[in-house]
């Protein structure tokens, strides 16, 4: 059968076998000791799965495979019989279970609001996510054609692609986030890795008083008070944002178990990894001859996608859009 392309659910972009199966998502029964990973597509979604899942099984690779074969994080989506939709293998999933949505929160079933469950949340800055998103609709082939890249702008600021808007799924994610049990995390955060080399300098308990706000004001005195000895703990090590995942999670690994979990969510892992890029998936549903499903997995490729022009037009759209919220994106690194 062919995919059918888009519809719409109050007033949202959704591919049309979702909106085929809503009443099963939105009648879908959440438990409290569920996961979710809430993401925008494009956001890190197979990163942040990755790393709950090397967290899960203690940084055992092969566990951590297994379990994976067995069932992916079901995905709250379309149904296609015969195949089983995400809500049916969620629904035989044994607990604890992690499952994973793109649905913006106006649109999630209602009982994840109610049974205390927990969230994870990663937001990518808008113009990565773009890119990344027009890549992914080229390769995709059953998503409609996302034209030039000219004309995907447009149809990505006007919040008409796949999961609806970027603006409104990240701003209505945010701003519950101290409402429920919500970890929000950021893609660049994940990613500002090894850049400036701290890892030998990891020492958790210097971590107080240093806020990720302090730092990004101050970065060049945080470079320098780095290289010095009385070193701080601070977001730029990757361990800092899996260490927070794990604590979410409720989990205490040693310090080598989180070296290891760094080093195989690293991109270069990832992209080898036959369970994390796709290449399992069949050529009729993403192509990646087209463009590969681990792309770049960098901060700043818009700079090579944005003219000037839609740049300027970009930045004033998401004043408009995000006027009043208090989330800040880095845009590079
Ligand atoms: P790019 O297209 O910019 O390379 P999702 O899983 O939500 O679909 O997101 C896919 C994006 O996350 C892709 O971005 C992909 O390369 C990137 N990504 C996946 N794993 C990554 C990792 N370990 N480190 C950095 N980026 C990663």
């Amino acid at each position: 059968t062919k995919w059918k392309g888009i519809a719409e659910i109050a007033g949202i972009s959704l591919m049309a076998d979702t909106v085929d199966n809503w009443s099963q998502i939105q009648t879908f029964k959440a438990k409290p000791d569920d996961l979710l990973i809430c993401t925008y597509p494009k956001s890190g979604t197979t990163w942040i799965q990755e790393i709950v899942d090397m967290i899960e099984h203690n940084g055992d690779v092969e566990k951590c495979q297994r379990a994976l074969i067995q069932h992916r994080h079901p995905f709250i989506e379309w149904a296609r019989p015969p195949q089983p939709s995400g809500v049916d293998k969620a629904n035989e999933m044994p607990a604890p279970r992690t499952l994973k949505t793109h649905l913006p929160t106006q649109l999630l079933p209602p009982s994840f609001w109610t049974s205390n469950c927990k969230f994870i949340y990663v937001a990518r800055n808008a113009k990565d996510c773009m890119v990344s998103y027009y890549h992914f609709y080229r390769m995709s082939q059953v998503l409609p054609d996302p034209g030039t890249w000219d004309e995907f702008f447009e149809i990505f600021i006007n919040g008409k692609v796949n999961w609806g808007s970027w603006f409104d799924h990240v701003r209505g994610w945010w701003e519950i986030r101290d409402r429920q049990q919500i970890l929000f995390l950021f893609y660049e955060d994940m990613k500002r890795v090894s850049k400036l080399l701290l890892r030998d300098h990891w020492q958790g308990s210097c971590l107080r008083n240093v806020s990720d706000r302090d730092v990004w004001k101050n970065r060049v005195n945080v470079k320098t008070r780095f290289h010095s000895p009385q070193c701080y703990l601070h977001p730029q090590d990757p361990k800092h944002e899996i260490q927070k995942v794990m604590q979410f999670m409720g989990k205490n690994l040693d310090e080598t178990v989180l070296d290891k979990i760094v080093q195989e969510t690293s991109f270069e892992k990832m992209k080898e990894n036959p369970m994390t890029n796709r290449s399992t998936v069949p050529k009729s549903i993403l192509d990646q001859s087209i463009s590969p499903f681990m792309r770049k997995g960098t901060v700043g490729d818009w700079k090579n996608h944005f003219t000037v022009a839609q740049n300027e037009r970009f930045d004033e759209i998401y004043k408009q859009k995000m006027e009043g919220t208090s989330i800040n994106f880095c845009m590079e690194l």
